[in-house]
């Protein structure tokens, strides 16, 4: 089979990676990739959002399927596009990805089909939503409607900080038009855990749970950021809080979208905030998570093809999917300043001295002598596993020891506060 994953960073080097494994999968293709990527994949140089390019491409060199990772293609609708052409695809429709593209929407499916969530309320002007930030009080949580590369919340400890987001949300601009509809919510509390979950339209069958650490800096201090690390499973989940998960959100969130006409195919993310009252929904991704996913396949045995097409044929419920023992951990090595600006094109060296670990590239390019360099915020995810978190973590560390480059950043405390309680 000929096959084309959609994306080009650390998730995607992840996905090609283990499709690369199946014995099903002949030819593996990649758009745009990235320079790590191009050692399991051919890489084609299509941007993932450039959606006529990509279903052409397809449709040109007889593509037998094609799995679209990353948020904005699948908001987009790449998915419909390439049914729409006979190519057989992975990943929501367009209908079904608003659960991501759109905040507004999936508050407002939560909340009729009863699915545990902070209370909320949506604004389209701005008086109306500072009035209600008065009326509240804080803490509140202000965020921007639609795609913000996982930037556009705020925790706001004040009236006046929660103000402020929506003022610069609202007459700022600072999400253009993501930020023209905010909603203002209830700020809960209680330990975060990820769960992603396959789905095909019918059946959900969650992955191990996760753990991301979104911030820049140790200690969860700075700016956010799309994840500077993380691991599996979550010691926080335990099978009692997974058996409710189930029952009041996983289940009732795909029947919720079949009953509305938006049946959901490929991966689901579920954001769960571990509350007094229950577990409660943070967000929905219509997709895999960057780096939840890097840790995740590197802990998955069965063929992630296998699985993909079990999505598209809604056979879920026929495939036995298993997990190795122990933990994984990710540790996201990035560039000095971001989530800010930050330097492109510094040289990686110690690549080839890792040991013990795998390393996903997330942005990368070759040099002109064939050497690696740096090509983007986040740049490299070192993978490892363990018998346990601590090994997992200590691993990943281990490994990532001998790779430097000019203002490589990463955070020194993935997985501390779980593995130290
Ligand atoms: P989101 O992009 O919606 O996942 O939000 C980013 C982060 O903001 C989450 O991972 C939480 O840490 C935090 N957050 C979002 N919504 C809430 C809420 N209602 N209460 C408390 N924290 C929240
Ligand atoms: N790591 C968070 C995300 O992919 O949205």
């Amino acid at each position: 089979m000929k096959v084309l994953v959609v994306g080009g960073g650390g998730r995607e080097h992840a996905i090609c990676w283990k499709l690369a494994q199946s014995p099903k999968v002949t030819e593996l293709y990649c758009a745009p990739g990235n320079a790590g990527i191009s050692s399991v994949a051919t890489c084609v140089p299509i941007g993932a959002t450039d959606v006529d390019a990509m279903v052409q491409w397809a449709k040109d060199n007889s593509m037998d399927f094609v799995m679209v990772a990353p948020d904005d293609p699948l908001a987009l609708g790449m998915v419909d596009a390439l049914e729409a052409e006979g190519i057989r695809a992975f990943g929501p429709r367009k209908n079904a990805a608003i659960i991501e593209a759109s905040k507004a929407f999936s508050k407002e499916l939560m909340k009729k089909y009863h699915i545990p969530t902070a209370a909320y309320q949506t604004f389209t002007d701005q008086e109306s939503a500072l009035a209600y930030i008065d009326q509240q009080g804080a803490p509140i949580v202000v965020k921007a409607d639609g795609l913000a590369l996982g930037k556009g919340v705020t925790v706001a400890a004040t009236v006046e900080e929660a103000k402020q987001a929506v003022k610069e949300m609202m007459e700022g601009g600072k999400f253009g038009a993501s930020g023209s509809t905010v909603v203002i919510e209830e700020c809960m509390t209680g330990p975060e855990v990820t769960v992603l979950a396959f789905a095909d339209g019918e059946h959900v069958v969650p992955m191990l749970s996760s753990q991301d650490h979104k911030r820049a800096y140790d200690g969860n201090q700075g700016p956010n950021t799309g994840g500077m690390g993380a691991f599996t499973p979550s010691p926080n989940y335990t099978p009692e809080i997974a058996k409710t998960c189930m029952e009041q959100i996983f289940l009732p969130t795909m029947a919720a979208l079949k009953a509305e006409g938006r049946p959901f195919k490929g991966v689901i993310y579920f954001g769960l905030m571990l509350t007094p009252k229950g577990p409660k929904v943070v967000e929905y991704n219509a997709r895999f998570g960057d780096p939840e996913t890097q840790a995740l396949l590197y802990q998955l045995d069965t063929d992630l093809f296998d699985i993909f097409n079990a999505c598209v044929d809604g056979t879920l419920d026929q495939l036995d999917i298993q997990w190795k023992d122990g933990a994984a951990c990710c540790l996201v090595l990035a560039s000095g300043g971001y989530p800010l600006s930050y330097e492109k094109g510094n040289v990686i060296s110690g690549l080839d001295q890792v040991k013990d670990a795998f390393v996903f590239h997330a942005g990368t390019k070759f040099g002109a002598d064939g050497e690696y360099l740096t090509n983007g915020g986040r740049v490299l995810g070192v993978t490892a596993r363990g018998a346990t978190l601590a090994e997992a973590v200590d691993n990943a560390y281990r490994g990532a020891k001998p790779i430097h480059w000019k203002d490589m950043h990463f955070r020194t405390d993935i997985g501390k506060v779980w593995i130290n309680g």
